[in-house]
């Protein structure tokens, strides 16, 4: 690993779910000791960063992404001494450390909001968005929360509604309050002083809302893209004009990375924009004066990756974005996994891992994807995501692709716990545990490891540019720098003389 202040650039960054990945307390639950162990796998793929999904305290409504304490790490995960073990290992094995910080709302649990919702005079009263109903009584407008039903939730103390783009007890913090700004800096500065190399920060277009509270206008059906909710989700028959994407967001982004310049910090900041999302790239990412990258939901949907499709998706980064800096990613903690959203088999993992690493763009990868885990198929009675609850059957919610990490096809729960693990660990993916895999140089983990050896092979999949992007039925071609020429045959029949599924990287 380089000094490098602009290693993020074309970095590769393997996500981690902490309760999945490797529980060392023997209670069903991943934890911080957990990484630390595993991080020699996690070196072994040739990546430069890991994105740690949220640690901190909190009562896991949302599994993590509902803070009640942004300083403390949840007993559930460990300590703050293990927080420093697992930074001084990565550091070690020459892996950045980005944080998962969700600034954009608290728990209702966070001492804030206790205070805010305690009166209409307290000092954090405007800490929160909370509006008067209307006449009649209702919501103070129309906006849709994600997770389903309106975003305003009524609080009979304050005789006042408040804002929750996600669930209830997810209270939107206030960005227009200097004060909220200050303290969430403040965070931003005490990781930054404990080591972290940078964050990923979660639903960074969310962080401001429109001050006047206007409602956002109807979609029309046509109009309408499910990447960012499902398909049976209302909130997609919304313009999201005014209940995100604001421009005052920019003026607190500045300010975000000039705290993060004081350490060569770097960060990616979730865009969830169905209408706006390239847009929303450019302007957060083009300059040197906000974030660095921004993640994307593009390769995140159930549309097939075809070579058309990679073709569009970066006619209209070209079009709309042209100095933006995305960051890629076919599979997440909030997705189906794609080996069974794309319907892949064997050849086809390996193809889209080699496609992955080629692009122009950081990218990231989500654990289990080395190992070309598929999706669990889950009952109801296994569900714990709220978001699935709430619209099962006709969406599953996000636990299929949040189930334990394989790692011994032999051991109970494939060697993530020695309890029964939060979720599952379904019996198919034993025979495609790490200790399977290790070592068989027919592996899809072995392509994973050789894909992004060919990021550090050539330089130029990291940061150079990309030209000539065409596709000629199912065969994509480009050109990376200038240097490195790119042809994948999208498809299980040989086409443009190559065989099904064949990738070929290569000097121009
Ligand atoms: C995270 C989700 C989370 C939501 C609310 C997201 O985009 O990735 O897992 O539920 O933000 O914090």
């Amino acid at each position: 690993m380089s000094g490098d202040i602009n290693w993020w650039k074309g970095a590769a960054i393997y996500q981690i779910y902490p309760r999945s990945y490797q529980d060392t307390g023997g209670d069903g639950v991943g934890d911080l000791a957990g990484i630390t162990q595993r991080l020699p796998h996690i070196a072994g793929l040739g990546v430069d960063a890991v994105w740690i999904s949220p640690f901190f305290t909190s009562p896991m409504k949302d599994f993590g992404y509902d803070v009640s304490d942004y300083r403390g790490i949840d007993p559930l995960f460990g300590d703050m001494a293990d927080f420093d073990a697992l930074i001084a290992r990565a550091h070690e094995l020459g892996l950045k450390v980005l944080i998962d910080l969700v600034l954009s709302h608290t728990s209702d649990q966070h001492p804030w909001f206790a205070e805010s919702r305690a009166s209409r005079d307290n000092a954090r009263a405007d800490w929160y968005v909370w509006a008067d109903p209307k006449p009649d009584g209702t919501c103070p407008n129309n906006w849709l929360s994600i997770f389903g039903g309106s975003a305003w939730q009524w609080d009979a103390r304050r005789q006042q509604y408040y804002l929750h783009n996600f669930l209830t007890s997810q209270p939107d913090l206030n960005f227009h309050n200097r004060d909220v700004q200050d303290a969430l800096l403040d965070v931003v500065r005490f990781w930054l002083e404990r080591g972290v190399d940078g964050f990923r920060l979660d639903t960074i277009n969310f962080y401001v809302h429109d001050a006047q509270l206007r409602d956002n206008p109807p979609l029309p059906p046509a109009e309408r893209k499910s990447d960012t909710a499902p398909a049976v989700n209302p909130y997609n028959h919304q313009r999201h004009l005014f209940d995100k994407s604001q421009p005052e967001n920019l003026a607190f982004l500045e300010k975000l990375r000039a705290v993060m310049d004081g350490y060569g910090a770097a960060a990616v900041g979730e865009i969830g924009d169905s209408e706006r999302a390239w847009e929303v790239l450019e302007e957060y990412t083009s300059g040197n004066n906000r974030m660095h990258m921004s993640y994307v939901f593009d390769f995140l949907s159930g549309d097939s990756l075809t070579a058309q499709r990679v073709v569009d998706v970066f006619s209209e980064k070209a079009r709309r974005a042209p100095k933006g800096w995305p960051c890629w990613a076919f599979s997440n903690h909030d997705v189906v996994r794609h080996a069974t959203r794309w319907n892949l088999s064997d050849p086809a993992i390996r193809a889209y891992a080699t496609l992955l690493v080629c692009l122009q763009g950081s990218i990231c990868l989500y654990q289990g994807e080395e190992l070309g885990l598929p999706e669990a198929d889950l009952t109801f009675e296994d569900l714990r995501d709220p978001y699935g609850i709430e619209f099962w059957p006709e969406f599953k919610g996000r636990d299929g692709c949040r189930t334990p990490m394989v790692w011994d096809g032999d051991a109970p729960y494939g060697g993530f716990s020695t309890a029964r693990p939060w979720l599952p660990v379904p019996d198919a993916h034993l025979p495609l545990a790490v200790d399977r895999q290790d070592g068989d140089a027919g592996s899809v983990l072995t392509h994973y490891r050789q894909a992004l050896a060919l990021r550090h092979q050539h330089p130029a999949l990291r940061d150079g540019d990309q030209s000539g992007m065409r596709a000629d039925g199912p065969v994509l071609s480009f050109t990376r720098g200038g240097a490195v020429h790119v042809r994948a045959n999208l498809s299980d029949a040989p086409a443009g003389g190559l065989d099904a599924w064949q990738v070929m990287v290569g000097p121009v």
